[in-house]
């Protein structure tokens, strides 16, 4: 990768836009071509993908510039389908440019694998003798993945937690914890405690129940962070102090509030999500992953944090379970997929997992900056005139005057978009 940096992208023609992608990214027709809607996904591949297979659903695939992610130039492909968002997450990589972009990193790649154990007489004898057997049970588990062996992960621990439950009493769960490397690992993870409850059962006398993953992927977290300086946040009326103190009282209200955190870590999710289906990962495991994260003190609040440092400058960070792939499931099977990573350059999946909590970070800023200051809805109605007017029917150079218009009137309805059409636009456009 060139460069991130694309200047007038956002009005380019789509054919132009490919033309500059090639350029900046280096890829060539082939993936380029992979983005392009029905190449991306065939219905023969869909059809071995999941079941009962009708068709193929598409998103629109975005492409957010600007982003540096620990010192390395990143164009990043989004899949969604909501205005705003692309354009916001690219807004904001820009400001953080000026002070190098995101830092971001990792913990290891390590799921949580849960084996619920029921009837057992004893608990604490029970937890004793899985604990005295802990490595030969965690060489049983090393069985399962040989090639995953070899790339250096596997059975790293096991961890035994007791718990009450008013309707079926105590119990306990045994915490498989398994590195999976370059994989999102559910398949890993999933066969490994399958593996493990014959020999539970045989030591505890008890009866092994669920075997399956936790979504709840605390030991496997991505972080970022990045400081913007004030003259970048500055923009209109607006100082950069007022800008800045503006986003951390947004913050505050989050941290201290369910009902906000819950709309402030969507925000966050706009760009996590689109990053991580453009990859073909499991946007539903990070989804739960990151909501039970923010509400793991007992009361659910925001998942990033807003500040300013001895300078005055906005700093901001994000920290969050991002149990995605690069290797294995739809990431290879889907072309659309494998050209996204290809195009990020990504080597590993804590790279992946770094960029895309970047683009969280950012997505997160952008929501902030705008309710801090002019509202969300101006940035907003612009985007979603377009589609108001494509909904009403208009086609070419009809779309954007017809929505400009409609954002001059302040009447972004489609009512309004059909009465102007009938007069095809006419006098002030
Ligand atoms: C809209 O999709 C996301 C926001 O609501 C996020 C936020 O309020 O922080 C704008």
């Amino acid at each position: 990768m060139k460069t991130s940096r694309i200047p007038g992208f956002y009005s380019e023609p789509i054919e132009k836009r490919l033309t500059s992608l090639a350029e900046a990214s280096g890829l060539n027709q082939m993936d380029l071509a992979k983005f392009q809607n029905l190449a991306g996904l065939s219905i023969e591949q869909a059809n071995h993908m999941v079941e009962n297979v009708i068709g193929i659903y598409s998103l629109p695939l975005g492409l957010a510039l600007n982003f540096i992610v620990n010192g390395r130039e990143v164009l990043v492909p989004m899949a969604i389908e909501e205005p705003s968002v692309v354009a916001g997450a690219s807004f904001m990589a820009k400001l953080a440019r000026a002070r190098g972009g995101f830092t971001a990193s990792t913990t290891p790649p390590e799921m949580i694998g849960q084996i619920q154990l029921l009837d057992i007489g004893d608990l604490s004898a029970a937890r004793a003798t899985l604990l005295a057997n802990k490595e030969s049970l965690l060489q049983e588990a090393n069985q399962v993945d040989p090639v995953l062996i070899k790339l250096g992960g596997g059975a790293r621990d096991l961890e035994i937690r007791t718990i009450e439950n008013s309707a079926i009493g105590p119990f306990l769960v045994i915490h498989l914890i398994y590195d999976v490397r370059d994989a999102m690992g559910a398949n890993a993870i999933n066969t490994a405690c399958e593996r493990l409850a014959p020999r539970i059962e045989e030591l505890t006398k008890g009866r092994v129940h669920l075997r399956i993953l936790s979504n709840l992927a605390d030991r496997r977290l991505a972080r970022a962070s990045c400081v913007i300086p004030l003259d970048e946040l500055a923009f209109d009326s607006f100082s950069g102090e007022q800008v800045r103190d503006g986003i951390i009282e947004a913050w505050a209200f989050a941290a201290s509030d369910p009902y906000r955190a819950a709309t402030h870590n969507k925000g966050i999710m706009n760009g996590v999500d689109a990053v991580v289906i453009a990859t073909g990962n499991d946007w539903r495991a990070i989804e739960a992953g990151a909501h039970a994260y923010a509400a793991r003190s007992g009361s659910y609040t925001s998942l990033s944090s807003w500040s300013k440092d001895a300078d005055g400058n906005l700093t901001g960070s994000l920290e969050m379970p991002m149990a995605v792939g690069i290797i294995g499931g739809a990431t290879r099977v889907h072309p659309g997929a494998g050209a996204a990573l290809k195009l990020m350059g990504v080597t590993s999946s804590a790279q992946l997992a770094e960029i895309i909590a970047s683009v969280g970070l950012a997505q997160n800023l952008a929501a902030l900056r705008a309710l801090a200051t002019e509202g969300i809805q101006r940035g907003h109605m612009t985007l979603h005139a377009r589609q108001v007017a494509i909904a009403a029917g208009a086609s070419g150079t009809e779309i954007d005057r017809l929505a400009a218009r409609m954002v001059s009137e302040n009447a972004v309805r489609i009512d309004r978009a059909e009465e102007i059409l009938k007069g095809r636009i006419s006098n002030h456009d």
